[in-house]
């Protein structure tokens, strides 16, 4: 039997009460017997990323983000959209990275979900291009008006939006599952 690939779940929104977070959940119990998703839940604590403090010891929150994304086999990133953007805690997450390359050909799937999000999406691609994860055509999604399909209760309650995220996890297992192949678009 071969082992489940570990996957690091970035959330977006730092709500609580997340939509997102809600279609996290729901993709970990759908792909839980190919995948073990961990939830990343440091984004608050990682402080303003100043380049000054990115040296050879940087701050502790930042040092065991890095050792999580590591450890991880892939990254699940599910972020809303905020003012045609990035969420900040998102982008400042991100940008502790940048020197110490974790997502340098990492597997990763995005998905932004929001009332809108294609603004927000494109910025996170370029972002996620230029630091050099492997994310292909099949492994990003914007699905828009995510309140008619996701509930906070962890249900996808929109059929077309079921089958896009299944499509989008089983194309982002065979890239955690084929490290190898790279797949920088
Ligand atoms: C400060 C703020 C700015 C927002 N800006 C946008 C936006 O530019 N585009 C969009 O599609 N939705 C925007 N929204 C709405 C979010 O998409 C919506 O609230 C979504 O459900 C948030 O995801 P969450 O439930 O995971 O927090 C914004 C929400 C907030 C709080």
């Amino acid at each position: 039997m071969t082992e489940k690939k570990k996957v690091l779940a970035i959330c977006g929104s730092t709500k609580k009460a997340s939509l997102n977070l809600s279609l996290i959940n729901a993709l970990a119990e759908i792909t839980k017997e190919q995948i073990h998703t961990e939830i990343f839940t440091g984004t608050c604590s990682l402080p303003h990323f100043n380049p000054e403090l990115d040296n050879d010891t940087p701050p502790q929150a930042v040092v065991d983000f890095r050792n999580q994304l590591n450890e991880a086999d892939g990254v699940l990133i599910c972020t809303p959209e905020y003012a045609m953007g990035v969420p900040g805690t998102l982008k400042n997450a991100i940008d502790w990275t940048v020197s110490s390359a974790e997502f340098y050909r990492k597997p990763v799937a995005l998905i932004t979900a929001s009332t809108l999000g294609h603004k927000g999406h494109q910025a996170l691609m370029e972002t996620l291009k230029i630091i050099g994860s492997n994310i292909t055509d099949d492994t990003h999604l914007v699905i828009s008006a995510i309140k008619t399909k996701v509930t906070y209760d962890n249900k996808i309650i929109d059929t077309e939006t079921y089958s896009s995220v299944t499509k989008l996890m089983n194309a982002f297992e065979a890239l955690l599952n084929n490290d190898r192949k790279l797949n920088i678009i």
